[in-house]
């Protein structure tokens, strides 16, 4: 989709509110509540009657604000502020395994992420941060989020729901390191990062993995899509100090309730069809040519493959069991 599509859409497909869904007794997960499109998706669905909300944030003090500010609208729901802090596998680890002694959950939205203005390595990991928050640890979260799932969508006789937040960007990546031996370790090189390229490459990651995810989890266990929130007035911005890119977005994007609204859809309004399928102006949409050519299947085993790798390796732990 080339960029005068894009400020098109954006100035002429808002997304509605998704009509009420009676989500009475469910569970819902979110990661980057505390703030922007994923906190506004979880004020939607608190109005959708669930029964219980954990915040998965970064910073507890953030989460603990945000969830005073939810519960003005919607008291009566149990909301719980975890920590998840996904420049830490360990972290990450240890808020999957809490996740696991959950006696149910039935819908989870990995959504937090960010974006770079430069190069920055992470200092426990060694991998570069954009690809240590919106790739790897996201990728990690939905393998050890997939059993509570399945066990809640057994129990209740219905599919769970996961919906990673991607974007339409995902379609300008370049991808340069696709031909690298190997394309973690590749990207965790100075000299490979780009702005924002490097963005766009993580978001275009987080199109692959699901669509390979997917590909090994049934629609009937959980159902699994990506979605493109649109160009949204939020805090992934905090770090742009470009006076055009700014004037842009406060231009052409949508308010985090807009923004919100897609994912509620995504994960709420559509079925099964939608597995492994990305979703744009609320409704499936085609991926980037790349991602649906034979190139890119191939490519996207060879991400699993080495994301499973590295996963395993950085954090001494065995995968095989998730999928
Ligand atoms: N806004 C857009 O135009 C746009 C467009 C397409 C896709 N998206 C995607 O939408 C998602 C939500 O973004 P947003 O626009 O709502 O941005 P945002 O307001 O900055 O929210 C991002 C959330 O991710 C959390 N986060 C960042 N790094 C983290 C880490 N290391 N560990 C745990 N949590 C972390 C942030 O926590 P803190 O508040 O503590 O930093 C925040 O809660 C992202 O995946 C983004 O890539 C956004």
């Amino acid at each position: 989709m080339g960029m005068l599509g894009f400020m098109y859409r954006q100035k002429t497909a808002h997304p509605a509110p998704v009509p009420f869904h009676d989500l009475s007794g469910q569970t819902v997960l979110v990661t980057g509540a505390n703030v922007g499109i994923g906190m506004e998706a979880t004020r939607q669905l608190m109005g959708f009657k669930v029964a219980r909300v954990i915040m998965a944030v970064r910073t507890p003090a953030k989460g603990e604000e945000a969830k005073a500010q939810l519960l003005k609208t919607n008291p009566t729901c149990d909301v719980q502020v975890w920590p998840l802090d996904m420049d830490s596998f360990d972290s990450v680890i240890a808020f999957g395994q809490r996740a696991q002694q959950l006696d149910r959950l039935d819908l989870v939205l990995l959504n937090a992420g960010l974006k770079k203005q430069a190069f920055e390595q992470n200092n426990a990991t060694g991998h570069e941060t954009t690809i240590q928050v919106n790739h790897l640890a996201t990728s990690l979260l939905s393998l050890l989020l997939l059993p509570p799932l399945r066990q809640t969508a057994a129990k209740y006789r219905k599919p769970s729901r996961m919906t990673l937040t991607a974007s339409e960007v995902h379609m300008w990546a370049t991808f340069k390191e696709k031909s690298a031996p190997n394309i973690i370790k590749e990207m965790d090189d100075k000299t490979t990062w780009a702005y924002p390229e490097r963005y766009n490459l993580s978001k275009l990651l987080n199109v692959l993995w699901a669509r390979e995810l997917a590909s090994k989890v049934s629609k009937d266990q959980v159902i699994i899509n990506t979605v493109n929130p649109g160009l949204v007035k939020s805090s992934l911005h905090r770090e742009n100090t470009n006076a055009a890119e700014q004037k842009f977005t406060a231009f052409f994007g949508w308010t985090p309730e807009e923004g919100g609204r897609t994912l509620v859809n995504a994960s709420v309004a559509q079925g099964p069809g939608t597995h492994g399928r990305y979703m744009s102006e609320c409704k499936p949409t085609a991926e980037s040519p790349f991602v649906r050519s034979p190139e890119g299947s191939q490519i996207q085993k060879k991400l699993w493959n080495q994301t499973i790798e590295t996963l395993q390796e950085d954090t001494h732990t065995t995968l095989t069991g998730y999928v």
